[in-house]
């Protein structure tokens, strides 16, 4: 009986939790076949704080991708955030006995590179290849078959706190789920969206989300560096609520409709004051204030992450952002001035099927988490297609 390989990835965001229910196509495309986002409360800074409500969040999400998608799925690659996140470089050297590279060396050089010392409280997350050399030719894609005397392997080993993971474990399983692998949220955003040329040229990647920043530096086609900072757009959502003495969701819909950095506007805005019916007048300069000494803040937080990795040129291929965070007004041209490199927005790419709502920013790291099972040699769910034409009825007849 035919079978369709299918994976689940599941993205647990501060604002939202994201699904995406997807067929893995031999050539790397994921066919859309569910996605779904329920907002969140529970989450901070991408970390797990309320888990019964985290957990009913996850199990909307999952329960709505799956049904558009006719399936049942429970096995769940699942994106981890937060900058408890660390990477380590590892390295190791391989004699080589047969004289030539075999499938087996390689991921025996692979492993032992891995082996990098952490501490007591931290475990991987995840082993990123980072490039092999044979007999000194650094760069080799694939070496297997290759005649060598040596092998070199380089990794990433990205770590995370131990107590942050268990609790991140905790709710995805008590959503009802299995999960089967976890990826680092900045690296999946940055495979959701990056090029393979860009990633080739030199590209810094930010996801800008609610309560934290990803980043992801690719060159030379391998991840670079990683890293995490723990702001986003609530921030400057909870700077406007104190800082403008209005409720937090006003200043949301505050920032969502005038805020914007580098804009320089005079004029009033009308809105009502936390207490009472009374209506305040806030001068635009005042909320521009606010936001731009937020932005200001988060791009140092950025470029401390930035200053060590050694480039003397910078990213070639530029800055590429997404997440909501990324849409406020402005800061593409705030950022090009800031820093001298072209800025553009990026949507998810390497989708099939129904992709319309993949395709917004904020849906990068669920994308990018789907499109890992090609990485990773992840083997998907398979159903067969009898029970695809009974889940269809099925679903008709609810
Ligand atoms: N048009 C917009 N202008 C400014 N900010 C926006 C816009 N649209 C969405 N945002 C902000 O984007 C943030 C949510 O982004 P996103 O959905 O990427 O976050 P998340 O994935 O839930 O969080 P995180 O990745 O930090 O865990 C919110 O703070 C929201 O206010
Ligand atoms: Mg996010």
């Amino acid at each position: 009986m035919a079978k369709r390989p299918l994976i689940l990835a599941v993205d647990v965001g501060t604002t939202k939790v994201s699904a995406l229910v997807g067929e893995a196509r031999p050539d790397g495309e994921v066919v859309v076949l569910g996605v779904a986002a329920t907002p969140v409360v529970g989450m901070r800074r991408g970390l797990v704080f309320e888990v019964e409500r985290v957990a009913l969040a996850i199990r909307d999400a999952v329960n709505r991708a799956n049904s558009m998608a006719g399936t049942e799925l429970s096995q769940a690659v699942v994106a981890v955030n937060g900058d408890h996140l660390a990477i380590q470089a590892g390295q190791a050297r391989m004699h080589l006995k047969t004289g030539n590279v075999r499938v087996e060396d390689v991921e025996q050089a692979t492993k032992r590179a891995a082996q990098v010392s952490h501490e007591a409280d931290r475990e991987t997350v995840q082993v990123i290849r980072r490039g092999l050399a044979v007999d000194g030719f650094r760069g080799v894609v694939d070496p297997v078959g290759m005649v060598a005397h040596e092998m070199d392997a380089e990794v990433l080993v990205v770590t995370g706190q131990t107590t942050v993971l268990r609790n991140l474990r905790r709710v995805v399983t008590m959503a009802g789920l299995n999960p089967v692998r976890w990826i680092p949220a900045p690296r999946a955003s940055g495979d959701g969206v990056l090029a393979d040329d860009e990633k080739q040229l030199g590209v810094v990647h930010l996801d800008v989300g609610g309560g934290t920043t990803g980043i992801s530096v690719y060159r030379g086609g391998h991840l670079q560096y990683m890293g995490v900072v723990p702001i986003g757009g609530e921030s400057i959502t909870s700077d406007l609520s104190v800082g403008l003495g209005v409720v937090s969701t006003q200043a949301e819909r505050l920032k969502l409709e005038y805020a914007a950095v580098g804009a320089e506007r005079d004029g009033t805005l009308e809105v009502r004051a936390v207490s009472g019916q009374s209506v305040k007048l806030i001068p635009v300069k005042e909320l521009e204030e606010i936001v731009e000494a937020r932005v200001d803040e988060w791009a140092s937080m950025v470029e401390q992450h930035l200053s060590r990795i050694d480039w003397p040129k910078g990213p070639a291929a530029g800055v590429v952002m997404t997440g909501g965070g990324s849409l406020l007004k402005g800061l593409n041209s705030y950022l090009e001035n800031r820093w001298g490199w072209p800025v553009r927005l990026g949507v998810p790419i390497g989708l099939g099927g129904l992709s319309d709502l993949s395709r917004s920013p904020g849906y990068s790291v669920v994308v990018g988490t789907a499109r890992a099972v090609r990485n990773e040699h992840i083997r998907p769910e398979s159903e067969s297609v009898w029970q695809r034409i009974i889940q269809f009825w099925l679903t008709l007849w609810n």
